[in-house]
């Protein structure tokens, strides 16, 4: 249903029938895709936020509406999600996807963090944050409220996700800590870097003299490690945390001795190194999973990848 207003979720949230459309909406046995479009206020509003949680809980997808320019002089969350968008749900939805996650709350970390050195420099890593929008666009597909963390990513937005953008190790972990307290999934795809500058130059750092001036670092939080700390220690955590792993030798041994360093449910390991894994629509993996057997992800598209993980964390929430 495009556009779904705020007065349509209310209806279909309540079962009413007074008319033809939510007469057909009260008699669908088929999947249903909402994709609202409403001022902000309307859209933030609890009446319609509860609404939409009814609907979710049921079943029905709904996509989150689209930032920018509304009906009026206003602009902001609200906006009809790009058509391209909507029929990336629906025909996710006509795969096959079941909606398994509908009605959950995932956080998915994606991209690689910049740890500033000046206001000009930086150091990154290679992430291109693929793997980690694979993952949001098909929890979406399956129906999660998806929160995506993308640190320094240039891919466009997946369809029905909630994006916030974060540049930092220490912003991204700001984001995720706070996004966790109410998810049932976290999914730790960035690259986070292990170290930052102690401090940052204000003034673009001059080559004065002949040798380069020595940039010390410090340890950088490890964000999974701390969420399953948090958990353990009866903080309200997710059901199931999931890390990544990138390895460019002795995978499995690396990966094992990892996931109980980290103490994650859940832990894809990829071997990276040249032309593997690192900006390349393909990606395979062994995924190591707490209390069970590894499970071997065959090369293929980085959303088969991501709908296996989804398979494997949806089987840990029942
Ligand atoms: N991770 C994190 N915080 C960090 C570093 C990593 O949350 N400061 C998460 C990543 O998002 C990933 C997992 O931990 O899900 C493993 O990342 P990886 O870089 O493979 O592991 P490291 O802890 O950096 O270990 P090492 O450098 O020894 O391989």
């Amino acid at each position: 249903m495009a556009p779904a207003t705020a007065d349509i979720l209310a209806k279909a949230a309540h079962g009413l029938a007074s008319d033809l459309l939510t007469n057909t909406l009260l008699t669908a046995r088929c999947p249903v895709v909402f994709a609202p479009a409403m001022h902000t206020e309307m859209w933030e509003h609890p009446a319609t936020q509860a609404n939409v949680a009814t609907l979710r809980a049921r079943g029905a997808i709904v996509i989150e509406p689209a930032v920018g320019r509304l009906t009026g002089a206003d602009s902001g969350k609200g906006r009809l999600p790009d058509p391209a968008a909507i029929f990336e749900v629906c025909r996710n939805v006509l795969k096959g996807a079941t909606p398994d996650l509908a009605g959950r709350r995932v956080v998915v970390s994606a991209g690689g963090t910049r740890e500033a050195i000046d206001p000009v420099r930086f150091i990154g890593n290679r992430s291109s944050g693929m793997q980690g929008y694979a993952l949001a666009r098909v929890a979406a597909a399956r129906g999660a409220s998806v929160t995506l963390v993308a640190a320094n990513v240039s891919l466009p937005d997946p369809a029905g996700v909630d994006v916030v953008r974060v540049e930092s190790a220490l912003q991204l972990r700001e984001t995720v800590l706070a996004a966790a307290l109410d998810a049932d999934v976290v999914v730790m795809a960035a690259a986070v870097a292990d170290f930052r500058p102690v401090a940052a130059s204000r003034t673009k750092i001059k080559k004065t003299g002949d040798e380069p001036e020595a940039i010390h670092l410090t340890k950088n939080p490890d964000i999974l490690a701390e969420l399953g700390e948090r958990r353990r220690a009866g903080v309200k955590s997710p059901a199931v945390i999931a890390g990544f792993a990138a390895e460019t030798d002795d995978v499995l041994a690396n990966g094992q001795a990892k996931m109980a360093r980290k103490g994650c449910d859940l832990l894809v390991v990829n071997q990276v190194g040249e032309n593997l894994a690192f900006g390349t629509p393909d990606n395979a993996a062994t995924v190591l999973v707490a209390e069970g057997e590894p499970v071997e992800i065959p090369r293929g598209p980085k959303d088969d990848l991501a709908g296996v993980v989804w398979d494997l964390i949806a089987a840990r929430l029942v």
